[in-house]
C-alpha cells in the first residue's frame, strides 16, 4: 500500500521526508540493510546475509506496493535512507490474518532524534488502516532502546524466547515477543 509523503522535522530543524518505499528504491533499501545490519547487533541478519540481488529487492518492493495488506516506509535525508518500518501478515489463513508484524529500523547516526518513534506511530496508524487488529515485534531481551520504545507505544512483552539467537562469537540472546492491541475504541 501506498502512503502520502510527509515532512518530518528532526531535533535541530533540519526537514526530512517520508515515503512509500518505490520499486527504484531497491539498491537504497539492499545498502541501508547491509549499512544497519554493520552498525547494531540488534537485527537477525549479518551483513553478509544481506544477498537479493536488486532485481530480486524490486520485486519484493513492487508486492509492497500492490498489496494492501503489506507496506514499507522509509525516511529519506536528501537522497539517503536513514529510517524504515514495514508491516507483513503473520499468516495467510483465517485465523492468523488479523496480526501483522512490523520492523523498524533507523541508521545510528540518526539515533535519538524521535525517528524511531515517528516511524513507530507510522506503522500502527497504517497496520490499523490495514484492518490489521494486532502489531508484532520480536526485540532481543537486553535491547533497552527498542523496549522502551515499544512499551511507550503501547506494545506488550508476550513471551521470551530463551537462547533465540546465536552469535558468530558463540554468545546467545534471547528474544522478548511483543504485541499491541489495534484495535479502535
Ligand atoms: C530501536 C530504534 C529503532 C530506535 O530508534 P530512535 O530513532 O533512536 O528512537 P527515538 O529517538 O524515537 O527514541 C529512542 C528512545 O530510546 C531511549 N534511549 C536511548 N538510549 C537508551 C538506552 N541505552 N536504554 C534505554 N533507552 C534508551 C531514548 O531516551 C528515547 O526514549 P524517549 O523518547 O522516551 O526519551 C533504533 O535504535 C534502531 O534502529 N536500532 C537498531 C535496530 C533495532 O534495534 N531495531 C528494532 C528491532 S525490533
Amino acid at each position: 500500500m501506498r502512503i502520502e509523503e510527509k515532512k518530518v522535522t528532526i531535533k535541530g530543524g533540519k526537514e526530512l521526508k517520508l515515503r512509500t518505499v518505490l520499486r527504484e528504491d531497491a539498491e537504497k533499501i539492499l545498502a541501508f540493510r547491509r549499512d544497519v545490519a554493520g552498525e547494531t547487533i540488534y537485527l537477525t541478519r549479518y551483513p553478509y546475509e544481506i544477498d537479493n540481488s536488486v532485481d530480486k529487492e524490486r520485486d519484493i518492493i513492487g508486492n509492497y506496493l500492490r498489496a494492501e495488506h503489506l507496506g514499507m516506509l522509509a525516511i529519506f535525508d536528501e537522497d539517503m535512507i536513514v529510517g524504515i518500518t514495514s508491516i507483513s501478515p503473520v499468516g495467510i489463513t483465517f485465523k492468523t490474518r488479523h496480526r501483522a508484524s512490523a520492523e523498524l529500523v533507523v541508521r545510528k547516526k540518526y539515533w535519538n532524534l524521535g525517528l524511531g518513534s515517528y516511524l513507530l506511530d507510522q506503522v500502527i496508524e497504517m497496520a490499523g488502516n490495514c484492518g490489521y487488529e494486532r502489531l508484532e515485534l520480536s526485540v532481543f531481551a537486553d535491547n533497552a532502546r527498542a523496549l522502551r520504545l515499544y512499551k511507550k507505544k503501547g506494545f506488550i512483552e508476550c513471551g521470551q524466547i530463551p537462547q533465540a539467537f546465536k552469535m558468530m562469537d558463540g554468545t546467545y540472546h534471547d528474544e522478548i515477543m511483543m504485541s499491541k492491541n489495534l484495535w479502535r475504541h
